[in-house]
């Protein structure tokens, strides 16, 4: 079977700047499943569909006019990769994340990813959920106060305010409601890797993961 390297974590930890690396090192297909909750929630805030609307978030998910090209996110030709990563499209993705039927809506296309030479799928249940015989699960993960100031630190990079102490309130809470939802709730599962990057940089991380792989 063709082999998965699952990353999940939380908020902020650097997993998808480390699992498109660790993709790209290894010559695997990158499945970035953040982004498609993103896009849903994207899609359903255009379309005027209220984002607790189970069903009508769903239809949207599994019709998802979607593509991924060059590193571009695209809705229906339209790029949104900067589209997707504003505040509202991440408070989107977390509300359109807890509904069931979205998860499921999404499941297949998530699953499709998996195409030779590999995989590395990244998020907060591919080695839970989507690819539970992943050969490899990752826990890739930081102190919360580490992961506050790499945000603040990209925040300001942006030319944007920032404030500490709220973006570590704001993480704090994140990282309690992914562990608390009924449906994919973030957990280091048993047979998961644990990668604590909190003392470690990126090009440390990437190596730590690739050492694993090559194993
Ligand atoms: O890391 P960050 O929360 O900033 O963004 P993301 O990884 O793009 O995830 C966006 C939202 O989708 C979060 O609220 C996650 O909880 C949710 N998500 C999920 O439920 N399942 C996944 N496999 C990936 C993301």
């Amino acid at each position: 079977p063709v082999p998965v390297l699952a990353i999940d974590g939380p908020s902020a930890s650097g997993k998808g700047t480390v699992a498109a690396r660790v993709a790209a090192a290894l010559g695997w297909h990158y499945l970035d499943s953040g982004s498609l909750y993103r896009l849903v929630a994207l899609a359903a805030m255009r379309a005027g569909v209220p984002l607790d609307d189970e069903r009508g978030v769903a239809a949207l998910a599994a019709a998802l006019p979607a593509s991924f090209e060059d590193g571009r996110v695209l809705l229906s030709g339209e790029d949104v990769t900067d589209g997707i990563r504003s505040e509202a499209c991440s408070v989107g993705a977390s509300k359109v994340a807890v509904l069931a039927a979205v998860r499921a809506a999404l499941f297949d296309r998530q699953r499709d990813y998996r195409a030779a030479p590999g995989l590395v799928a990244e998020g907060r249940d591919m080695g839970s959920v989507v690819f539970p015989d992943a050969g490899i699960k990752v826990f890739l993960t930081a102190s919360a106060e580490a992961r506050a100031e790499r945000r603040y630190k990209q925040l300001i990079e942006k030319g944007s305010a920032a404030n500490m102490e709220s973006l570590l309130k704001d993480l704090q809470e994140r990282d309690a409601r992914d562990a608390a939802r009924p449906v994919a709730p973030l957990l280091k599962l048993p047979d998961a890797v644990l990668l604590d990057t909190t003392e470690r940089n990126v090009e440390q991380a990437v190596a730590f993961v690739l050492d694993l792989v090559r194993a």
